[in-house]
């Protein structure tokens, strides 16, 4: 990982995904998550305020020390035990059927193999587990889409590997999850390119 990927993209991110606009997507995803929580791509932690008070421990999996560093604060006021716990969604270092609830916000758009890490968040649940994700991704409609596919070289680039134009529930469903719940909508205030969120629960 280059200086710019290690060291300037986790703060982006911060700012970024770190608004108070995105709080109520934060409090809806993380509502319903229960005992054992494995968070992948931990980040700075600004989904720590909502996680609710059935969560007893949480598992967080997060490649940047950068990153993890940055959740300094929201780790100091957590009411329930955090640990790093991984480097790698795509290759969890836990034991088949260990968790309760997993959890994935603005995540499977950066990890290179998506699909891999449902799997291993499939395999790591506990039968009838739940995945909570907030995702953005492919959008409903042609024309942003093809925004999409044209913006997705420069959006990897500065943006940390992110990409514009997966589609996250057929990712989901494709890694063997059940879809529970899904919402399909554009978040205010981002340019459709980019806002065309994937909120939603499945079972494992
Ligand atoms: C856009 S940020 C989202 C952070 C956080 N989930 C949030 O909602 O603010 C994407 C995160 O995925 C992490 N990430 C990148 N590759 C990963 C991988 N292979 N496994 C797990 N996390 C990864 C990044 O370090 C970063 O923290």
């Amino acid at each position: 990982m280059g200086f710019y990927d290690d060291r300037i993209v986790p703060h982006i991110v911060k700012i970024a995904c770190g608004g108070k606009e995105v709080d109520p997507h934060r409090e809806r995803v993380c509502a319903g998550l229960t005992g054992e929580v494995v968070e992948v791509g931990f980040g700075s932690g600004l989904n720590v305020p909502f996680y609710p008070a059935a969560v007893t421990r949480v598992a967080a999996v997060e490649p940047s020390d950068v990153g993890w560093r940055l959740g300094a604060e929201n780790l100091a006021r957590a009411t329930v035990p955090i640990e790093r716990s991984g480097l790698d969604g795509q290759s969890l270092p836990f034991e088949d059927d260990s968790f309760d609830s997993a959890i994935s916000t603005f995540t499977l758009c950066t990890i290179p193999d998506g699909l891999g890490a449902l799997k291993e968040l499939r395999r790591v649940l506990k039968p009838g587990g739940m995945l909570h994700f907030v995702e953005h991704g492919r959008a409903p409609e042609e024309k942003v889409r093809s925004w999409q596919d044209r913006l997705n070289p420069i959006q990897k680039v500065v943006a940390g590997g992110c990409n514009l134009n997966r589609d996250i529930p057929q990712l989901v469903t494709d890694a063997g999850f059940r879809m529970a719940d899904l919402d399909q909508f554009y978040a205010k205030g981002v340019p459709r390119f980019g806002g065309a969120l994937s909120l939603g629960a499945a079972t494992a």
